[in-house]
């Protein structure tokens, strides 16, 4: 099959990745070939359900209220998908890159817990995880494993026609913390939630220590996460993106790989770790 890194590009990788400090900055777009859907775009998954009801607590309580069958099916949807999700060869191509110690960290904006599952450990989650639960008034936070995810959401959608039901199943799935007795929530960030000091600092330090930030699959549109190559950049980096488009920032890339991250990954894993 035709390498898809041209020579040009393989050589600035070459010159600037190896034996260098490389972080990746990570999107929706690192997960798509692993059949999570993007949030924007035609098939996104913010075209289906309105991410002003559906990624915002208020939007969430009020859809509970006056259409709770919308709420069950649109977490059905979102734990069917993540049930069946595996790392793609992206995934594991900065596994292997963190084994290589090339890639120091992996900054994600997503919530499917795959660049875990394909082996990375340095792994910061700007907007959190969607296979853990936290307490709201501890903040402890326990694994949600796919299993009990998926039989949550299969029970959500038999019961989607009773709202009493539906909070019998919530309550059976988010109990009350034994510690501070207040009530488990799933450990994503919604819209007009504030990220976790601890992620963003991490994320901060790795980037201003970094020789490159490796962009893969983000649009780039949603902050602070977006702001994140601009800070890294002023700080001396060198910004790479993979991505099948354009983002917000391409136009302040050092190097722009048009392609799919399952596909440009591990030829730049290839060269790096060869
Ligand atoms: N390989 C690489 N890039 C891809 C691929 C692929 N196979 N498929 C799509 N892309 C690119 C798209 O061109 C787009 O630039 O991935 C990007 C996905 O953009 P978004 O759907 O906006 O996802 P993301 O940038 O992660 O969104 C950021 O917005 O809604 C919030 O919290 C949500 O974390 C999310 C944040
Ligand atoms: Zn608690």
């Amino acid at each position: 099959m035709r390498a898809i890194i041209s020579r040009q590009a393989g050589d600035f990788i070459r010159q600037h990745c190896k034996d260098a400090n490389v972080v990746c900055l990570t999107g929706a777009g690192i997960s798509y070939e692993s059949g999570i859907p993007l949030f924007r775009g035609k098939s996104g998954l913010w075209e289906k359900y309105d991410p002003d009801v559906y990624a915002t607590m208020d939007g969430l309580i009020s859809v509970f209220r006056q259409r709770h069958g919308d709420l069950a099916k649109f977490v059905f949807d979102f734990y069917s998908l993540l049930y069946k999700a595996r790392p793609n060869p992206a995934h594991t191509s900065l596994a292997a890159l963190e084994s290589a110690g090339i890639v120091r960290s992996v900054i994600t904006q997503n919530i499917d817990n795959l660049h875990q599952e394909a082996g990375s450990r340095a792994v910061i989650e700007l907007h959190g995880n969607a296979l853990r639960i936290r307490c709201l008034g501890c903040r402890k936070t326990f694994k949600f494993e796919k299993e009990r995810s998926k039989e949550m959401a299969e029970l959500l959608k038999k019961n989607m026609g009773s709202r009493m039901k539906l909070l019998k199943v919530l309550s059976r799935y988010f109990p009350r913390c034994k510690d501070c007795g207040s009530r488990f929530r799933i450990d994503i960030v919604l819209f007009g939630e504030a990220l976790s000091e601890n992620e963003l600092s991490a994320a901060y330090e790795q980037l201003a220590q970094c020789d490159v930030l490796l962009i893969v699959g983000s649009s780039l549109l949603v902050y602070p996460a977006a702001g994140l190559p601009l800070y890294a950049k002023d700080k001396g980096a060198k910004l790479i993106e993979v991505n099948t488009g354009i983002s917000a920032l391409s136009d302040i890339c050092d190097y722009s790989i048009m392609g799919k991250a399952g596909i440009v990954l591990p030829e730049i894993a290839g060269i790096l770790c060869r």
